[in-house]
């Protein structure tokens, strides 16, 4: 007669669950995710408000465009936190594409001015680009849980 009994159909033996609860999240810990995924979302829609006001003291002469360069580079670098997030936390699909979309236009940012200087025409691209940075994170900033 076998020692240990099969653990009935439909009932995890305990190992089962531990596989289960690796494989899985626990929806306590993709909720605690979802929160930072959107509390990182707000903070980039704050650093994107100043990396424009930077623009304006270019535009307006006030400094230099050096300080909206170096932000700029960081909030580039930043947005990558995001589709991290959503990818380890197993968020919903479309908020891991959207945030993926917005590193995808960060990056795009950057080179709308490197091309340019070899197309001028294209850096007039870059303002318009921003508007879409701000309309994605604002979606993602805005995100219900
Ligand atoms: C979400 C908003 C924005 C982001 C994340 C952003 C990011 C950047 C980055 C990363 C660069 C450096 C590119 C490089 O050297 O390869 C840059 C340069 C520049 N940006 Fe923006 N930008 C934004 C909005 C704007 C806006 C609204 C304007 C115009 C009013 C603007 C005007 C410029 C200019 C003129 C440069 C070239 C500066 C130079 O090389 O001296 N940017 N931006």
């Amino acid at each position: 007669m076998p020692s240990t009994l099969p653990a009935p159909t439909g009932v995890a033996s305990s190992e089962t669950r531990a596989n289960t609860s690796r494989a899985l999240p626990s929806h306590d810990s993709t909720r605690r995710i979802a929160l930072a995924h959107q509390l990182v979302a707000r903070v980039l829609l704050g650093g994107i408000a100043l990396q424009l006001f930077f623009a304006g003291l270019g535009v307006f002469g006030i400094t230099t465009f050096l300080p909206h360069v170096i932000w700029g580079t960081l909030v580039v670098l930043a947005s990558l936190a995001l589709p991290l997030l959503a990818w380890r936390g197993h968020l919903k699909p479309a908020l891991v594409r959207r945030s993926w979309l917005l590193v995808g236009l960060m990056l795009l940012q950057g080179l709308l001015i490197d091309i340019g200087h070899v197309v001028p025409v294209v850096s007039a691209l870059h303002p318009v680009n921003a508007m879409l940075l701000v309309l994605v994170t604002y979606g993602l900033a805005s995100q219900t849980l």
